[in-house]
């Protein structure tokens, strides 16, 4: 839309969830950039009340919700005297997620972000998607509430992000696979006896990209990749043996799609999650940003391996999971992040994460799923079974 007669367009209001984070912080870098394009509306973070009270400060928002009650009191005392509403609890994200703002940023993570996230959609508006966990636990009821309230998800996950970019949804029949890149994270080379001993410091230390904690251990493990499977599986029309996976240690192809006529698209660029971010944000636009752009020749060389499934299993069981159905994958969801909180914790050893996941996936049975009541009581049953194994540790 376009004021015509000055040509300008006004500014789009953003919703961001999780505005403390990585994808929150990077966000806001870009709206740092371009003040004119946007206008913020609700900011929300859990722990870092510090550092929400100065976005606050800076972008002056409508609303600002900190997840964790017990911090209310120092985010109403934080931003005194100004004009902000202060929410804080799961109602309080959800009323941020319901404002009228033309994009709403999902980049709580976690399961946590399931909730506001829905009820973003359900808004009927864009929902720029990273939390990739809420698809993966609730990946029909995500599609069935779009195809419902007719709203339009971008994901911001730079593989699905560049899948997005260069799918064609018209022709969906001509695709023949998706080829998921990754990067193989920090352990791609390590021995298994050497993971046995790395630390949640290396575990965090990924090569190429700079991102929240839990994460960065799914991209140690590979489990990200897992939930990127399925998380692909729900985002585009393609069979799960339609996704393949191919280590690319560079970072610099995104992601590709396979053509049935043997042409193959791909989206490059550097390592930088304001580019997905970006896309997100002028779609259907583009808008310029100050990444470092990509010099092909400075490069060099880009390589290709298949994963090592003996010493990354994670994205095998995740693929089982997938095959087995829609509760799996939100038991797989939860043990691991109760797994990976538990080794940031420096509470169990690396080589954990994923042995406590095959564990708790193989005692939990759980039924039918009817409803979201459903999926949170899966996920608290596998909760509850991830913690009791811990404690027997
Ligand atoms: N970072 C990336 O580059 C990247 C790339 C692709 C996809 N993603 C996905 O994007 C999501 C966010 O990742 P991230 O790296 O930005 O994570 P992060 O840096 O750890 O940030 C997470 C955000 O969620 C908030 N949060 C945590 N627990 C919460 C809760 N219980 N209720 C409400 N808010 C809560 C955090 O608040 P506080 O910080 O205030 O505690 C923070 O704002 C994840 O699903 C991840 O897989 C991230």
């Amino acid at each position: 839309m376009t004021n015509s007669s000055t040509n300008i367009s006004p500014p789009k209001s953003l919703t961001l969830l999780g505005s403390t984070g990585s994808i929150g912080q990077n966000t806001l870098n870009l709206v740092r950039d371009s003040p004119e394009k946007f206008e913020v509306i609700a900011l929300t973070g859990n722990k870092n009340v510090k550092l929400l009270i100065e976005q606050a400060r800076e972008f002056l928002p409508k609303l600002v919700v900190v997840a964790d009650a017990a911090l209310y009191s120092e985010l109403k005392r934080g931003l005194s005297g100004a004009d902000i509403q202060v929410g804080c609890g799961l109602a309080a994200l959800n009323d941020a997620a319901e404002l009228n703002s033309d994009i709403v940023i999902a980049g709580i993570v976690g399961i946590a972000g399931l909730t506001p996230t829905l009820t973003a959609i359900k808004q009927g508006g864009i929902v720029a998607l990273a939390n990739k966990e809420c698809l993966v636990c609730a990946g029909q009821l995500f599609i069935d509430e779009i195809v419902k309230s007719g709203a339009t998800l971008i994901p911001v996950d730079s593989e699905h992000n560049a899948i997005f970019q260069v799918f064609d949804f018209e022709k969906a029949n001509s695709v023949e696979s998706l080829t998921l890149t990754a990067s193989g994270g920090p352990f791609l080379n390590m021995s298994l006896s050497e993971m046995a001993a790395a630390t949640p410091m290396q575990a965090k230390s990924h090569p190429n990209w700079k991102m929240g904690a839990k994460i960065s251990v799914d991209s140690a493990t590979m489990m990200n990749k897992g939930l990127e499977l399925i998380e692909a599986y729900y985002l585009f029309p393609v069979e799960e043996e339609q996704i393949n996976i191919v280590i690319h240690p560079q970072s610099v192809i995104h992601s590709l799609v396979n053509y049935k006529d043997g042409s193959v698209l791909a989206q490059l660029g550097t390592p930088d999650m304001r580019t997905p971010i970006s896309y997100a944000l002028a779609w259907p636009e583009r808008m310029e940003t100050n990444t470092s752009k990509l010099d092909l020749a400075k490069v060099g060389n880009l390589s290709f391996q298949t994963p090592d499934h003996r010493r990354f299993p994670a994205i095998n069981i995740s693929r089982n999971c997938l095959k087995g159905g829609a509760v799996p994958p939100i038991i797989l969801n939860a043990a691991n992040e109760i797994a990976v909180d538990a080794f940031l914790k420096n509470r169990i050893r690396f080589l954990d994460i994923v042995r406590i996941v095959e564990e708790v996936l193989a005692k939990i049975h759980f039924g039918n799923l009817n409803s979201i009541e459903d999926i949170y009581s899966c996920d608290i049953e596998a909760r509850e079974k991830s913690l009791e194994i811990l404690s027997g540790l």
